[in-house]
């Protein structure tokens, strides 16, 4: 999978060559490139920004710039996520969908967002044709300072779903076995007492239908708590 990665902070980015990400990169699962919106600007200042027309607070990104940037990166059958705020609510589903995809392009916004015709151009019919699909995506109902960390978080739960980049590809196998894709039961290892709280006797008795009963009904307890 090749991702690609648009801000005016690449250096936000650096987290991605990390860990589990730096070994699938280097093993060729995914390959993952950051891009400086600025280097997409052509005036002294690398302006990225003006004021919304309409008037009120804040600035809006340039879609020229954008437009220039996204045309640099795009192919057939790329997935463009804009991040912001207002974008449907990313969720386990979703990361499954996009987990299948050849290119992912994350569009990180800043300030009041990216003038609205940049996703309007790119769901034009003429892209539909080659596959290329825009979605304004959010992470939660919270406001972030820009899209960089909700770029981080989708492409951290996007790439482990990919087949050989967990260590252990069991831990995704349990995941999907239980109903509600990845809320799961308490976990327990050595010692059996700790601090005075014992394991629960059940984990102990070897009876494996026994457990997965137990585990399931500590899963939906949990979810139900959890609501
Ligand atoms: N940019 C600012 N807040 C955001 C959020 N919650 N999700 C995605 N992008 C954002």
């Amino acid at each position: 999978m090749k991702i690609d990665v648009i801000s005016i902070f690449p250096e936000y980015l650096a987290p991605l060559q990390l860990s589990l990400l730096g070994k699938a990169q280097s093993a060729g699962l995914v390959d993952i490139s950051v891009h400086d919106l600025r280097s997409f600007t052509h005036d002294n200042h690398n302006t990225v920004d003006d004021t919304p027309y309409g008037g009120g607070a804040g600035m809006v990104m340039l879609p020229q710039v954008w437009g220039e940037a996204l045309d640099s990166v795009i192919a057939d059958g790329s997935e463009i996520i804009i991040l912001t705020p207002a974008g449907k609510t990313f969720n386990q589903k979703m990361a499954e969908e996009l987990s299948d995809s050849s290119q992912l392009i994350f569009a990180c916004g800043r300030y009041e967002g990216i003038d609205d015709r940049v996703r309007q151009h790119y769901s034009h019919s003429e892209y539909a044709a080659r596959n290329i699909r825009v979605r304004e995506v959010s992470i939660g109902d919270y406001v972030l300072g820009g899209g960089e960390v909700a770029a981080m978080v989708m492409i951290e739960a996007i790439t482990r779903l990919i087949p050989g980049v967990l260590g252990n590809p069991d831990s995704l196998a349990e995941e999907s076995h239980n109903s509600e894709g990845y809320l799961e039961y308490p976990n327990f290892t050595k010692p059996q007492e700790w601090r005075g709280i014992s394991v629960p006797e059940i984990l102990l008795s070897g009876n494996h239908a026994e457990i997965a009963k137990w585990r399931s009904q500590q899963a939906d307890k949990r979810a139900k708590d959890n609501q």
